[in-house]
């Protein structure tokens, strides 16, 4: 990368590493990671996140160490049985995972990005578990599950400055040590801290529609198409990452532990590199139907009346009803945009909020109709959006748009320009996909 490329792409990521900063990550490393060459970068690249300040819990899997040093394990529904002979092995393939993690965040060879980056790292008894029990007749034995996250605990090591490295182990009341699955435990472990992100290295760098594309943002019950049969191991982080969505969890990120820098891309770029799982703006943003255009009018015409919005007939707003998306909170619709395509741009209109959403935190819902119409634009072919305003310049402005001239608009729209109405002419670039 030349020195104007390098410096544009560090300057892109000033809003990505804002946004992360103080923020809490749960990030869980698929064991087959560990036989990757790979592993250094990804250390490295939780180490500048940690640098950067975000607030890392890492959590490892050791399928692939377990299956070499237990070869005659049981399995039950694809869940290990632990026996109690099985213990010692099992402790010595989670001890030395954790050392090789700790060495290899305490390198700083002058050659090192680690260098003077100083991190601790630090493990500890944060989970109390109890035993899976039996289940259809089998006796899983020393194989755990979480009963209590020490939330204290974790976040006292968080607030030291330092890394939480776990091994999927827990403790129970009476001193019995317990193997846990790492992808449940990575996920009980970012809902009950109500972590930022979960962030899962996994063997597939990303999901792929049927023709190979990558799916770069899915909605959890998106995922259900994924899951499969629910033997299959394999699928077990995805069906964690539905139920960390489930829990609160805001984003879900598969990375692939095998791609140099994956995850850096998917954190502080806006294209991504794996699949992000967020409930968020999916399920609240929907496009309009005609039983919405009640809702839409009381909405938009005192917005028409202070001149905010152009005056749009109820009868053209029931004939362009399918431009129209809307956010709707417990089937109330709080807010709308419309979207008109013009060959290779799109128009943005009459975008509105309704007052007591406006401003509103989580989910902000004018940014979440930004998002939604981009994305249609998008898929329609646009390759810019636009919009005229009069009164919500800087709002747009704060989202990416830039001014422009009156002959930056399609022609059609040129003609249609209202010179005394004298609205501003913004543009926006689709070419980054979403906030992540
Ligand atoms: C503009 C609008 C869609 C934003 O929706 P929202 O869900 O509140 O979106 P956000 O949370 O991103 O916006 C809140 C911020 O935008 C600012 N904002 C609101 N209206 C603004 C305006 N007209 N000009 C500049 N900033 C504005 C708020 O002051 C707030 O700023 P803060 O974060 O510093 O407190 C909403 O305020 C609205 O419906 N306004 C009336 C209709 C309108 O102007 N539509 C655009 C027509 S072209």
């Amino acid at each position: 990368m030349d020195t104007s490329g390098y410096a544009r792409w560090f300057r892109d990521s000033t809003p990505y590493i804002s946004r992360h900063r103080g923020r809490t990550f749960v990030v869980l490393l698929d064991g087959a990671a560990f036989n990757s060459p790979n592993l250094v970068n990804i250390v490295h690249d939780l180490a500048l996140m940690h640098v950067l300040g975000a607030r890392l819990v890492l959590i490892h899997g050791s399928r692939p160490q377990l299956d070499a040093a237990l070869p005659d394990s049981l399995f039950h529904h694809g869940r290990r049985v632990t026996r109690a002979a099985d213990l010692p092995k099992v402790l010595g393939v989670f001890g030395e995972q954790r050392v090789t993690l700790k060495a290899l965040f305490s390198g700083g060879l002058p050659s090192s990005p680690l260098r003077r980056s100083d991190i601790a790292v630090m493990s500890g008894n944060f989970i109390t578990a109890q035993p899976v029990g039996i289940i259809d007749g089998t006796d899983h034995e020393l194989t755990g599950k979480t009963r209590r996250v020490h939330i204290r605990r974790i976040n006292a090591v968080l607030d030291a400055g330092a890394l939480a490295l776990m091994s999927p182990l827990g403790y129970s009341p009476s001193g019995q040590v317990f193997n846990m699955a790492s992808d449940e435990l990575a996920t009980d472990v970012a809902v009950a801290l109500g972590a930022d992100k979960l962030v899962i290295f996994n063997h597939a760098d990303a999901l792929r529609d049927a023709a190979g594309q990558r799916l770069s943002v899915l909605s959890p019950a998106d995922l259900d198409a994924f899951l499969g049969d629910p033997d299959d191991m394999d699928k077990n982080h995805l069906r964690c990452a539905v139920r960390a969505c489930r829990g609160g969890i805001q984003d879900v990120h598969l990375v692939g532990y095998a791609k140099d820098g994956a995850l850096l891309a998917e954190l502080f770029t806006a294209e991504g590199s794996g699949t992000q799982i967020t409930e968020s703006n999916h399920e609240l943003i929907r496009p309009a139907t005609l039983d919405d255009v009640a809702s839409i009018v009381d909405m938009i015409r005192p917005l028409e009346e202070r001149g905010i919005l152009v005056r749009r007939s109820r009868d053209r707003l029931e004939a362009e009803i399918s431009h129209f998306l809307v956010a709707d909170i417990d089937s109330n619709v709080v807010g709308c945009c419309a979207i008109y395509p013009y060959e290779d741009t799109a128009e943005l209109a009459c975008v509105a909020v309704h007052p007591s959403y406006r401003d509103y935190d989580y989910p902000a819902i004018g940014p979440a109709l930004l998002e939604a119409g981009e994305r249609h634009a998008r898929a329609a072919g646009a390759k810019t959006l636009f919009a005229l305003t009069t009164q919500t310049h800087d709002w747009f402005v704060e989202h990416g748009f830039k001014d422009r001239g009156i002959d930056a608009l399609p022609a059609p729209k040129q003609a249609l320009y209202n010179y005394q109405r004298n609205a501003h002419v913004l543009t926006k670039s689709l070419d980054s996909t979403h906030d992540r």
